[in-house]
């Protein structure tokens, strides 16, 4: 048989695989394993959601949308979404937006329309999985920017700098991130800025936790920083702030030409996101806003609770977060890597957790809970992991 794709068979295994594989055949032969190494709200989608979706099904929306790259008025809501939360402007929603199935595909096609071969991509470390697989498999090579665990996993202009070479295209920056529940302070923005402005490098933010900010937090674009429409491509979807995992509705707002392309890169490959769940976007993003507060408060709530409990287990140190809904605690303690710490867990007390190494390096020594999860859930794990930490 002739070879398969090289490029496909270079993506490392996912590291996360063993762990999740493992958990899934205790729970098949009875045990109780407490899941936290997911990343999908517990919430149900608002039922306004679910209605306008399935009206939209009874009343025939089940062919290609017109045009391709999303309805008028889900554009248009998208559009005025951008302008209301992100402070981003946007004249010809037709040129500045695509809608894409997922957030994920739209980092995609991001990633797709400005990589060329040799392209470096600065990728900041710890980072969400999918990122280095996602360059690499849109032709880019991706350069990891260290950020230490010891200064809170803190972004500045010399780490940055360091990384930037004359083949730099672009940074990525997920706020909120993904796995450290950090979220961008204005320093951190504005270090972003001018190493992108100096360098002459496209951002693309990823923004798909930006309901999930804590404690009053606003939340920072990018893209609406002096001069950087021009170089920011802004990734965002319905997936996580109103509990919308498996619809797969997300976008992607830029200048026109980089849209242009993204376009092709979609058109040639999913074609578009499904007719239905773009006129349940329209009623999300114009309808009432509500239950992004009375999640966002639940995993507040909960991320109060752990993180107190995590700290009152001797051997377990967790930073509260700032966003998102992971917990990145670290166990100073412990002789073991992070993929023997997630193994242990597992093993003695049946909780389900991400090994910090499949965010890189910087990510080694941690674990990564989700709290995602339902409070009793979360309180079963905090008993189970005080009686198994010294053993860790
Ligand atoms: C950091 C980050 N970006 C993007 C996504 C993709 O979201 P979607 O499900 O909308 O593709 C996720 C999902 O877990 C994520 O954690």
């Amino acid at each position: 048989m002739k070879p398969l794709s090289t490029k496909l068979s270079s993506i490392p295994a996912s590291m996360t695989l063993a762990v999740n594989d493992k958990a899934k055949a205790m729970q098949r032969a009875g045990q109780d394993v407490i899941a936290l190494a997911g990343g999908d709200p517990d919430f149900d989608t608002p039922d306004h959601i679910v209605e306008a979706a399935v009206s939209a099904l009874h009343n025939g929306h089940t062919h290609y949308p017109a045009p391709m790259i999303g309805l008028p008025q889900t554009l248009e809501a998208i559009a005025a979404k951008m302008h209301r939360d992100n402070q981003i402007p946007i004249d010809d929603p037709r040129h500045q937006i695509i809608v894409t199935p997922g957030g994920k595909w739209a980092l995609y096609l991001a990633l797709a329309a400005i990589t060329n071969p040799g392209d470096e991509i600065l990728v900041l470390e710890p980072y969400w999985v999918s990122y280095p697989p996602m360059v690499t498999l849109t032709g880019g090579t991706p350069v990891f920017v260290s950020l230490p665990s010891e200064d809170n996993f803190r972004i500045t202009a010399e780490r940055l700098r360091a990384k930037v070479t004359p083949r730099t295209k672009a940074i990525m920056v997920n706020n909120p991130c993904n796995p450290t529940g950090r979220v961008l302070t204005e320093a951190e923005r504005d270090a972003i800025v001018e190493v992108a402005q100096e360098a002459d490098l496209y951002v693309i933010a990823d923004e798909i936790y930006e309901k999930l900010v804590f404690d009053g937090r606003t939340h920072l674009s990018i893209a609406a920083a002096p001069g950087m429409a021009e170089r920011t491509l802004t990734a965002n979807g319905l997936t996580k702030s109103y509990a919308m995992t498996g619809w797969r509705l997300g976008w992607l707002v830029g200048p026109p030409d980089i849209i242009r392309l993204a376009t092709k890169q979609n058109g040639q490959s999913v074609s578009c996101a499904a007719t239905f769940t773009m006129h349940a976007c329209v009623a999300a993003l114009n309808g009432p806003q509500d239950n992004i507060v009375t999640m966002r408060d639940a995993y507040q709530q909960r991320r109060n609770f752990m993180v107190a409990a995590l700290n009152a287990i001797e051997g377990v140190e967790c930073r509260s977060i700032e966003g998102a809904f992971y917990l990145f605690p670290r166990f100073p303690h412990s002789q073991k890597n992070s993929l023997e710490l997630a193994d242990a867990l597992l093993e003695k007390a049946q909780i389900a957790a991400t090994p910090g190494i499949a965010f890189g390096q910087s990510g080694e020594g941690h674990l990564r809970f989700a709290i995602s999860t339902a409070q009793a859930d979360l309180e079963r794990a905090a008993e189970r992991l005080a009686r198994v930490a010294p053993f860790l």
